[in-house]
């Protein structure tokens, strides 16, 4: 099962609470941001890929609405959500697929590239999102995107590659597109006339080995704009915009092309997630938060 891909990667992250703090503090001087600039928080509230709840900041959400659905594939890591907060009353858990393709995926790994890119251009996404009909004030998705259809390039699922990395990861970006695109109509239906919609996701990731000085393709032309000062990241848009034309954005990344032109996009706020620092690995993903409204 490809669920079994993100029960294992969320135990791995269970613990990261600490470490991910400056993260948390960060959404919050977001939030706060969005309330200067549109309305402040209230109402109902809506979570994507809540997960462990460790990148989301709790205190403030549970302060600011009265009622808070989490959603994700991964019913454990909700629970460990819901271990974190003060006022469980006012949480409640939806345990689905976004993609709504985990059952029709099999186990890729005995298959031809051809065969399992074949399957991915057939494929067409029916996000559980359905299930939900309510209306929502404030949507947010949590760091999500990029790991809708990972689980298939991990080694248990991955396909015999013949022919290196070509036809199966072009469809499976093409599929990802999909996707996105079935999972923003979905919000376009859920958020309230005046609601806010919080896209966070990874968009660049900065990895170093620190023995090896190898590093991600990202990681030096970003380092270099921003003279390794986190605090200038968000100035650098044209670096950004010259990486992804580059492709060395973290596929799932992109905000889906038409559904982007449904939304209105309010702000952009560009922030560093210190992801992991030890004596071996460095690493930072660049979170891209896009702050959309409807477009009336
Ligand atoms: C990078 S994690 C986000 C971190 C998470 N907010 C936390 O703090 O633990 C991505 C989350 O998306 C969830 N996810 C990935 N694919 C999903 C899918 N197809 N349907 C629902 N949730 C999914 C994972 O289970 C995971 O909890």
């Amino acid at each position: 099962m490809l669920s079994t891909a993100h029960v294992n990667a969320n135990a791995d992250t269970r613990d990261c609470w600490n470490d991910w703090s400056s993260l948390r503090r960060t959404y919050r001087g977001i939030f706060n941001r969005i309330s200067e600039i549109y309305k402040p928080l209230g109402g109902k509230a809506l979570l994507l890929g809540a997960g462990n709840g460790n990148d989301v900041d709790i205190d403030y959400l549970e302060a600011a609405f009265d009622e808070i659905v989490l959603v994700d594939i991964d019913s454990e890591a909700l629970e460990c959500f819901l271990s974190k907060t003060r006022q469980s009353k006012k949480f409640s858990k939806v345990v689905i697929d976004l993609t709504g393709l985990y059952s029709k995926i099999p186990d890729l790994k005995n298959m031809s590239e051809n065969k399992a890119a074949a399957l991915m251009r057939s494929l067409q996404p029916k996000s559980g999102l359905a299930k939900i009909e309510e209306q929502f004030d404030f949507i947010m998705g949590c760091n999500y995107a990029t790991q809708l259809l990972g689980p298939t390039f991990t080694s248990n699922y991955s396909p015999r590659i013949d022919s290196g990395i070509g036809e199966f990861l072009q469809e499976v970006n093409f599929l990802t597109d999909r996707v996105l695109k079935d999972i923003f109509t979905h919000i376009k239906r859920l958020l309230k006339n005046d609601g806010i919609f919080v896209h966070s996701t990874d968009t660049f990731e900065l990895k170093m080995n620190k023995l090896t000085k190898q590093t991600s393709p990202a990681t030096l032309p970003i380092l270099q704009a921003i003279g390794n000062d986190y605090r200038r990241l968000g100035d650098i848009a044209s670096t950004y915009h010259e990486l992804r034309n580059r492709s060395m954005h973290i596929s799932g990344s992109h905000v889906p092309q038409s559904e982007s032109d449904d939304y209105k996009l309010q702000k952009l706020f560009v922030i560093p997630w210190f992801f992991e620092e030890t004596e071996v690995v460095s690493r930072v993903y660049i979170n891209f938060v896009y702050f959309f409204t409807h477009k009336n």
